[in-house]
């Protein structure tokens, strides 16, 4: 199964521009609580992001400005995708390791997590990460 997920959100656009809502609940986009939001930008040129996977958070990643390349690994297969339209989410699931590469100048990476920000919740060493997940698959 492919580890990319994408949720496409509907662009309520008229001809003053666009607008996207994002809504969480059963029928709605977003398939968990939003405890937190954050947001990337003004990345310095040739910096990579992540190198981790969280034990427990759920997310979901929209490049609501530029773009941006975004690896996910699960410990045994590794898929990437860009993320460059505002319309377009990815989830990234709990224990997947993500690393975000290629950022444009331009871009804006906003993140949606289903838990406050706990430290305890990272998983920052690959090797660990292959170790806890290997039991899982
Ligand atoms: P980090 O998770 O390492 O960023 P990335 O995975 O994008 O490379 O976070 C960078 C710093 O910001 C780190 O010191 C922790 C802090 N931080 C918070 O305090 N709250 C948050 O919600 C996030 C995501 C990070």
């Amino acid at each position: 199964m492919s580890l990319v997920k994408w949720i496409d959100f509907q662009s309520l656009g008229d001809e003053r521009g666009s607008l996207v809502a994002v809504e969480v609940g059963m029928d709605k986009a977003v398939p968990f609580d939003i405890k937190r939001v954050y947001y990337i930008y003004h990345t310095e040129k040739k910096v990579s992001r992540g190198y981790h996977a969280h034990k427990k958070l759920k997310q979901v990643a929209i490049c609501v400005a530029g773009k941006c390349r975004m690896v996910l690994d699960d410990g045994k297969k590794r898929e990437e995708v860009w993320l460059d339209s505002p319309t377009k989410g990815l989830v990234i699931e709990d224990m997947t390791w993500r690393e975000m590469h290629d950022f444009s100048d331009d871009c804006v990476l906003l993140v949606l997590a289903s838990e406050h920000y706990d430290e305890s919740d990272y998983i920052r060493d690959y090797e660990e990460f292959k170790k806890l997940n290997g039991n899982k698959l």
